[in-house]
């Protein structure tokens, strides 16, 4: 299998899997030490991997500890953050927290690269549409951030077809950042078409929909204050109950395939698509270089098929929340 992919139509070229900044300090209930992660992260640049994802709104100690992992080798990477979502309240459902107008972004790029310690982003996503500034004002800021040398490449995050047909066509967007994983499949029949047409690169946020396609996680598993799987029905029993069929069919290839279940739900989705790269996130040494080895696992065409015909038959309790 191909273990690197272009990125959109830049000649950036990154993993097939890339790592997810965010659960280091946003998310699980937890902000690891700066000086374990960065240990982590630099372990993960050891591995192989090139493809780094953080966002501001991850708290500010994540895009801080991700540029100081990276700054010896800077060049070799691609770091993608993001903008738009300007205050936490938004994930309490606070609209004015996001913002795009020009001159926020110009703020957030500027905010983002001094905690980055870094003079450019390679990747620069909207995180969440602004409902107050149309796609082509956004896309035009991007064409002027690119000329201005701070970013390389722009994409975007659960934004509309509509929306990324109208940016792309006044600044070609690079790569889409939505959830996709063996209980996420709501964009095979329209955003994976829409990047084969446009030429973008899909990116696969909550691969292992927060560590539960690993099979690490029972019903009545504790979870520490503040990390959203306490509240996910995934996690709960019945979710656990309702998706054995799912979970048993991934332990049986994983037993086939001599990998972990976590290794199937990476390779089944680079297997999938050429323009596929799943980030999973994970704060283990051990488990960075267990998803990173995904690449090596061989599924074939009729094993994919194998795996289809089996979802296909399947009603799975599915991940909305992020
Ligand atoms: N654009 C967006 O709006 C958006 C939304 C959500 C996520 N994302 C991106 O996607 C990345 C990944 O998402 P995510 O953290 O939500 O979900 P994920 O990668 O599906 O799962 C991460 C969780 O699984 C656990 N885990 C990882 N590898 C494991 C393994 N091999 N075995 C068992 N457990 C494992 C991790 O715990 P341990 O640390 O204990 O290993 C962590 O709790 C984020 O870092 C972020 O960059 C983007």
């Amino acid at each position: 299998m191909e273990k690197t992919r272009k990125l959109g139509q830049t000649d950036m070229t990154i993993t097939a899997i890339g790592y997810g900044c965010m659960g280091q300090t946003h998310s699980y209930g937890v902000v690891e030490a700066e000086k374990d992660m960065i240990s982590l992260m630099r372990y993960a640049h050891e591995v192989g991997y090139t493809f780094f994802d953080t966002a501001p709104i991850y708290g500010e100690a994540n895009e801080r500890y991700l540029g100081k992992a990276v700054a010896p080798f800077r060049k070799e990477v691609v770091i993608a953050t993001k903008f738009g979502i300007v205050d936490e309240s938004f994930f309490t459902g606070n609209e004015d927290a996001l913002n795009s107008s020009r001159d926020s972004i110009r703020q957030q790029v500027d905010a983002s690269l001094k905690r980055l310690g870094t003079d450019y982003i390679d990747l620069y996503y909207q995180h969440r549409i602004d409902p107050k500034t149309e796609p082509e004002e956004v896309a035009q800021t991007m064409a002027e951030l690119i000329k201005a040398g701070k970013i390389r490449a722009w994409g975007v995050s659960f934004a509309p077809e509509e929306y990324i047909r109208r940016a792309h066509s006044v600044c070609k967007i690079s790569a889409i950042e939505n959830m996709y994983s063996f209980v996420a499949r709501q964009d095979e029949g329209t955003y994976f078409p829409l990047c084969e047409e446009l030429g973008i690169t899909y990116v696969s946020a909550c691969p292992l929909a927060k560590g539960y396609l690993s099979n690490r996680y029972a019903a009545g598993t504790k979870y520490r204050e503040g990390d959203w799987r306490a509240d996910m029905n995934l996690f709960q029993k019945e979710g656990i109950d309702h998706n054995r069929a799912l979970m048993d069919l991934i332990t049986e290839f994983a037993e086939r395939k001599q990998a972990t279940p976590a290794q199937i739900a990476l390779a089944w989705e680079i297997t999938k698509k050429p323009y596929l790269v799943p980030i999973p996130g994970t704060t283990k040494r051990d488990r960075v270089k267990e998803n990173f080895e995904a690449v090596t696992v061989e599924l074939t065409e009729s094993e994919m098929s194998e795996i289809e015909e089996a979802l296909s038959h399947m009603d799975i309790v599915g991940m909305s929340r992020g």
